[in-house]
């Protein structure tokens, strides 16, 4: 049955994805969103690549009455809107408690007033802080963040007390929160608002945590946010791909269908409501390793990336998903190849221009003692 869907902050990348799946499966989509300029460029305008058949509101989550207007006629909600940096979130703090926790608040308390059928919920890895790991002994633990002597000793694995290093294994949804960012701290809000209030109002409600998503449309000059991205527009400069620490940190890279995929599952699934769940692809790869694997699908394996041996204050070593959960509640399973999506990104990668503002971005982070 056809569902009228808002996506908030669906011109972006992944909501313009979710847009493209659910009109091809026959639901109507609107879609709010500021059109902010560090994503979009600071013409604005309705994005090219947003299907024709979506209709968009410009307007911002916290306009309340402007939220009222993109509700009316709505059976259910994709929360996506957010500001997304990890570590802009460090010094642009007000503004993310704003985007990110004002604007789910107001829109909760818009839907206690006219309840939806179905809202989903955008929320991130990121709440996990350190993925869980393996002491020698097969213990599974939860690692604390390494403290700043570690790293600035260079050391960057993991250790226990007794100064043991561990072993990263997949991250399920039952390890606790261990927020390290202003960011992360916001999508957990985010996810426990929406669960609480779709609750309380009888609004069927799911969290899923993203992990890393990649694919067309990720904004290339928003130095915050999506590390291929951000090498990605090195690259199309000619220049390095810089990797903090030694570029041996494991990371789950997820493509931005199986993401839009997992959203239509969320939306119609019947288990699973007040629940959250790991979206990733279920593989670990280092940050170096997909640094040269993009070097080479978009023909620059010449460019070698630079490891930088700096650490970013909120950045965490290890973390990626198991998805055993969301394959047995929701009937997720990530369907795309990395090598295949990585040279689809490449083709897409070769009409694009890329604005790149990496090192006035980490200039920023410098300036505030955020790198070191
Ligand atoms: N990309 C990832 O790897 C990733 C990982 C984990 C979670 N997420 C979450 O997924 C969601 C979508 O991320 P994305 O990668 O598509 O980011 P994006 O920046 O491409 O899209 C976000 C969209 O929200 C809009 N927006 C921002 N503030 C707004 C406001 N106040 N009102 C209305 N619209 C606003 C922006 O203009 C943009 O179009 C976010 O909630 C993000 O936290 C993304």
């Amino acid at each position: 049955m056809t569902k009228h869907v808002l996506i908030t902050g669906g011109a972006g990348f992944i909501g313009s994805h979710i847009a493209d799946l659910l009109l091809r499966t026959g639901h109507s989509v609107r879609v709010l969103d500021n059109l902010t300029p560090q994503v979009h460029g600071d013409v604005g305008g309705r994005p090219h690549y947003l299907d024709a058949d979506a209709e968009l509101v410009i307007g911002d989550v916290r306009d309340r009455s402007r939220l009222e207007t993109a509700l009316d006629g709505i059976d259910a909600v994709i929360h996506l809107a957010a500001a997304v940096g990890v570590g802009q979130s460090m010094y642009d703090i007000v503004s993310y408690v704003q985007t990110n926790d004002v604007g789910t608040a107001v829109l909760l308390e818009a839907l206690s007033k006219r309840p939806v059928e179905r809202l989903v919920v955008a929320s991130s890895m990121s709440v996990y802080g350190e993925g869980l790991a393996r002491r020698m002994d097969g213990t599974a633990v939860s690692p604390k963040e390494r403290g700043l002597d570690q790293l600035r000793r260079g050391d960057w694995e993991l250790r226990d007390r007794d100064g043991e290093v561990l072993r990263p294994i997949p991250t399920p949804e039952s390890k606790q929160p261990a927020l390290s960012s202003v960011y992360a701290l916001n999508k957990y809000t985010q996810e426990r608002m929406a669960l609480i209030v779709g609750k309380a109002y009888g609004i069927s409600t799911v969290a899923l945590r993203f992990f890393n998503v990649y694919g067309p449309r990720q904004a290339l000059s928003n130095p915050y946010t999506g590390v291929l991205a951000i090498f990605a527009a090195r690259l199309l400069n000619s220049r390095p791909p810089l990797v903090f620490e030694d570029g041996l940190q494991q990371r789950d890279f997820v493509h931005v269908s199986d993401v839009a995929r997992a959203c239509l599952l969320a939306l119609t699934t019947q288990t699973g409501i007040g629940q959250v769940f790991n979206i990733g692809s279920g593989q670990s790869r280092t940050v170096i390793s997909i640094a040269d694997d993009l070097a080479r699908v978009v023909g620059m394996s010449q460019i070698t990336p630079r490891i930088t041996a700096k650490y970013r204050s909120g950045d965490i070593r290890h973390c990626f998903a198991d998805i055993s959960q969301s394959r047995t509640t929701l009937g997720y399973s990530p369907q795309v190849d990395f090598r295949a999506g990585l040279e689809e990104l490449a083709a897409w990668l070769e009409g694009q221009l890329a604005d790149d503002k990496i090192d006035s971005a980490t200039a920023e982070l410098e300036r505030r003692g955020l790198v070191a």
